[in-house]
Formats: structure tokens, C-alpha cells, sequence
């Protein structure tokens, strides 16, 4: 095996739907750099449908071929404390999740069935929690851990066709941003990435000239670099494709202020609308503590001490 600089020797970790794009790419990656890898992959369809041991087990006997050491499992993210239950079965640990497994169920809004949009919700913001929820014990006794959510450019900026989608999606990194401050004590990094690459996914919606440049291997060199021991970001966004690599991060407007004794009205903040949109001095908050300062200030209380 070639030696690099970023390994994971003795390290463990979980890949959901590896056994395709992305995830595939990612697990054999880890693989080479000597993790021990889960390679969870349902095998179903991309609408969720169905189920095929093989997809995962294909995955695994291409890392074993290779020198590495992998195992699979068939489980659904959806039951995430099985595939939690295999990586401490076969290897004792769990170093690194990956969120990365997914479906789709495009639908304009006005037809989508409830189903369509339970079924999304279950299988990425519930699958991502349950895979984690799982984990985050064996982490926190460890005092380490490294997880990463895969999003989507559709949740953070929408996408004709996908409010299911995209409310999931964009979940995931609202759930990540908590998780990284609740697991910071423990040496736990939580972070979110929304790539962009050829797949199932994408193999019907992209020109082959775009499929052809948007090789999943473009994005995993994020994922191994988030999840490993030397990395120190936590709570951070990123796009990644095609080998382009961006963070994301909020920003906020100076605002305009009111007397909350006297109150106002729409009117009145009609009058100041300019204020709120100026982006003019804006602040690019890491956390909520300046929301809180602002607030605090213009009704008197310091609400960063009555929170605690
Ligand atoms: P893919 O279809 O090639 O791979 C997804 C894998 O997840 C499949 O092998 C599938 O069998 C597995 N899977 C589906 N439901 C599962 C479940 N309940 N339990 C376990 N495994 C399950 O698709 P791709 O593109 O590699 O997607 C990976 C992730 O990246 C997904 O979360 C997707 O939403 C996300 N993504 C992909 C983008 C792209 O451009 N390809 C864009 C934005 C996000």
C-alpha cells in the first residue's frame, strides 16, 4: 500500500452508502490509507427501493483485493445502531462516520405525496441520526471522533423539484452545527460537506460532458481531510466539486433597531427596511452569542448570562 501523509492506520470507519459514487469513492480511499473500514450500503434504488447485499460486499472484496481491510453491511441507515453494532463487532471502534448514504424522490411541491417527503426525511436526517446517535457513545468515551454530513447546494440555496430534499438536506447541517458544539469537549468534529459529482443521482438530471468532469474522487479528498485526527475544523459548511473546493458561512446585517418598550410597526420597519438589508458592516457570526449580545443590548438584559 502507498504510504501518504494523511493515514488512518488503526483508525475505524463507518461509510454509509458505499457501495456506490461517492460513498464508494470514500471508502476506498480511507482503505488505502489504512482505516478499517464499514462499507454500509442497503443496495436498493435511487427512488429507495429494494435491497442487495452484494452492492456493499463488492465494495469490500475490491479493498480486500487491494490489501485493506473492510467489512459490510447490508443494514439501512434508518437502523443505524446496527451498523454501529457491526463496526464494534468486527473491529471494536468507531474512529469516523460518514453520512453520505441517499435517495431521491423529486417532485414539484403541489404533487408530492406524503410519502415522498417522509421517506426523504427517514432515510437522510433520520438515517444521519441514527448512524450518529449510535456512535456518539462509544466517541464521547473515547474523547475522539470525527463525523462528517453530506448536504446538498439544493438545501442550502433550494432547488426546483426538491423541498424534500433540499429540508433534509439542509437539516442535516443545522443538526451537524449542534453537534459540533455539544461534542467539542470530547474531541468529537462535526462538519458538513455538499458536493457536486456523477452518480446515480445526478446521471439522469447532467450532460455526460458534466458527468464526465465531476469524478466522485473529486470530492473525497474533503472527507478523508475533515476526518482526520490533525484536522481542527468543526461546524463548517463546504461545496466541493469538480475540483472546486469553497466554505460557506453565515452573514449578518447591522440591522436596524427598536425601541421594544414602545414597540413598532410595519410601517416603521418599512421605513428602516434599508437597514436591515445593508450588508454594509455586515458580521459573519460563528455562533449565537452576537444574536444574543444585540438583542440583549436594545431590551437591557445580558441574555449570554441569562442563558447560562
Ligand atoms: P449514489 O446513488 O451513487 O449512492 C448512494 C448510495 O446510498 C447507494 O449505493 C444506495 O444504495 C445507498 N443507500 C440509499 N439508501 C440507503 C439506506 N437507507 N441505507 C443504506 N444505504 C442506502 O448517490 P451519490 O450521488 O453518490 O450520493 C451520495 C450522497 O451525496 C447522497 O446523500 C446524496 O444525496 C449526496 N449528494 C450527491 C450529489 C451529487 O451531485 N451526486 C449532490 C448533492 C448531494
Amino acid at each position: 500500500m502507498p504510504t501518504s501523509k494523511l493515514r488512518f492506520d488503526d483508525r475505524v470507519v463507518i461509510v454509509t452508502g458505499a457501495g456506490n459514487g461517492l460513498g464508494k469513492s470514500h471508502a476506498l480511499d480511507f482503505a488505502k490509507r489504512g482505516a478499517r473500514v464499514v462499507v454500509n450500503d442497503l443496495g436498493g434504488t435511487t427512488a429507495g427501493g429494494g435491497r442487495d447485499t452484494s452492492v456493499a460486499q463488492s465494495v469490500v472484496d475490491e479493498i480486500k483485493a487491494a490489501g485493506g481491510d473492510a467489512v459490510a453491511n447490508g443494514d439501512s441507515v434508518e437502523d443505524g445502531a446496527r451498523i454501529v453494532e457491526a463496526a464494534m463487532d468486527t473491529f471494536g471502534r468507531i474512529d469516523a462516520v460518514i453520512n453520505n448514504a441517499g435517495i431521491l424522490r423529486d417532485s414539484t411541491f403541489h404533487k408530492m405525496s406524503d410519502e415522498d417527503w417522509k421517506l426523504i426525511q427517514k432515510v437522510h436526517l433520520g438515517g444521519s441520526y441514527a448512524v450518529t446517535r449510535a456512535a456518539w457513545p462509544h466517541m464521547r468515551a473515547a474523547g475522539y471522533g470525527r463525523v462528517i454530513m453530506t448536504a446538498s447546494g439544493a438545501g442550502i440555496y433550494g432547488n426546483f423539484g426538491q423541498a424534500n430534499y433540499s429540508a433534509a438536506k439542509l437539516g442535516l447541517h443545522g443538526m451537524a452545527q449542534t453537534l459540533a458544539i455539544e461534542g467539542h469537549s470530547k474531541g468529537i468534529q462535526v462538519n458538513t460537506i455538499a458536493p457536486i459529482a456523477a452518480s446515480r443521482l445526478t446521471e439522469t438530471v447532467m450532460p455526460p460532458a458534466m458527468l464526465e468532469g465531476l469524478k466522485p474522487e473529486l470530492v473525497t479528498p474533503l472527507a478523508i481531510l475533515l476526518s482526520h485526527e490533525d484536522s481542527e475544523e468543526t461546524g463548517q459548511l463546504f461545496e466541493i466539486g469538480g475540483g472546486w473546493v469553497s466554505r460557506l458561512r453565515w452573514e449578518q446585517t447591522q440591522g436596524a433597531r427598536f425601541d421594544p418598550k414602545t414597540g413598532f410597526s410595519a410601517e416603521n420597519l418599512s421605513d428602516s427596511w434599508d437597514q436591515v438589508q445593508s450588508f454594509e458592516g455586515a458580521i459573519h457570526p460563528k455562533d449565537i452569542s452576537n444574536t444574543l449580545k444585540v438583542v440583549g443590548e436594545i431590551i437591557g438584559v445580558d441574555l449570554a448570562l441569562a442563558k447560562q
